[in-house]
């Protein structure tokens, strides 16, 4: 690790301790939820602090805050690095399953530009559902081999299912049970609790430092931060899912990553995807 990533870190931990909190009510027992108030207050918060970034530019993530960044980032496009993903999870999703079926068997819409949907609460299981669950779910009832939840496969199809989604906008549902007010409340806990060596919270990075650089990273915002998954990274190597990228921010913060597709991580994404309602899906995205 450089002398200058410690530093960073150093300062950055010293602002975390003295920051007051973050901007929306924590999740507390006397507090009642109130989704819609913390879509607001967060909206507010965001559009305030970068008042030129434009609403739908968010879902951009570190391009939406550096100029630079986004000039290169706009050169790759010409030649994304997604492109393979997206062609392999197309062969992906039209395949026969030994039975005769496929995905399009198993989404609404056949799952074509279905992805702003995702994750949703399944009012009959009492779980937050996300499409990479959905796509193993499918794979399960047809008796075919599931695939991992970080790359691969699953960053594949996932890439596909959001190429043929872009531009659609989130309409992520609370619907009216309390397991689903609960899940949303779980995943806000966890969005906001500190953890790791470091101390941390996801919000400590992305709602609190968006716009500053934390190695040769700059950090996303927290509104739209799940628009472009899965994404292209040069630092993997290739694709990964949105479990992969939450996985990597809990082991730079020194904390141990939690299983892909824990119940926490469908609720984290679960919260910051209804957060992001209206934002315009994105991905598959690439970030240096
Ligand atoms: C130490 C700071 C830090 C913490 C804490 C952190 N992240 Fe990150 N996160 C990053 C960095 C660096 C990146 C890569 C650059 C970027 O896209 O922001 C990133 C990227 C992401 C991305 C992809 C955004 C995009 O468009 O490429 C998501 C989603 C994300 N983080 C979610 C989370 C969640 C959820 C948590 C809490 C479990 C969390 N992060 C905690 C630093 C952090």
């Amino acid at each position: 690790m450089t002398r200058a990533r410690w530093v960073f870190i150093a300062v950055l931990g010293l602002a975390c301790v003295l920051y007051a909190g973050p901007h929306i009510a924590r999740a507390q027992s006397e507090v009642k939820p109130d989704p819609k108030s913390d879509f607001d207050i967060f909206r507010n918060y965001f559009t305030t602090k970068f008042p030129t970034v434009k609403l739908e530019d968010f879902v951009n993530g570190p391009y939406s805050m550096n100029e630079d960044m986004r000039k290169q980032w706009e050169e790759k496009e010409q030649f994304p690095p997604y492109d393979f993903a997206v062609d392999r999870g197309k062969g992906l999703f039209e395949r026969k399953f030994k039975n005769g079926k496929s995905f399009a068997d198993c989404f609404p819409e056949g799952g074509i530009g279905i992805r702003q949907n995702y994750p949703y609460f399944d009012t009959n299981t009492g779980q937050v559902v996300t499409l990479e669950l959905a796509v193993n779910g499918c794979l399960g009832q047809n008796g075919e081999e599931q695939y991992s939840y970080v790359q691969d496969d699953m960053a594949a199809i996932t890439a596909y299912m959001a190429f043929t989604s872009r531009g659609k906008p989130f309409d992520i549902k609370i619907p009216d049970d309390p397991r689903a007010v609960q899940a949303y409340e779980k995943g806000k806990e966890y969005f906001y609790t500190r953890r790791g060596q470091l101390n941390f919270s996801c919000a400590s990075c992305h709602v609190q430092y968006p716009g500053e650089r934390i190695r040769a990273e700059v950090l996303a915002p927290a509104l739209g931060i799940t628009a472009a998954m899965p994404i292209y990274r040069s630092e993997w190597g290739g694709m990964g899912t949105t479990t992969r990228r939450f996985m990597t921010c809990n082991s730079q913060i020194r904390a141990t990553p939690l299983q892909p597709q824990d119940e926490s991580y469908r609720d984290v994404e679960y919260f910051l995807s209804y957060l992001s309602n209206g934002l315009p899906i994105s991905g598959p995205g690439a970030r240096p």
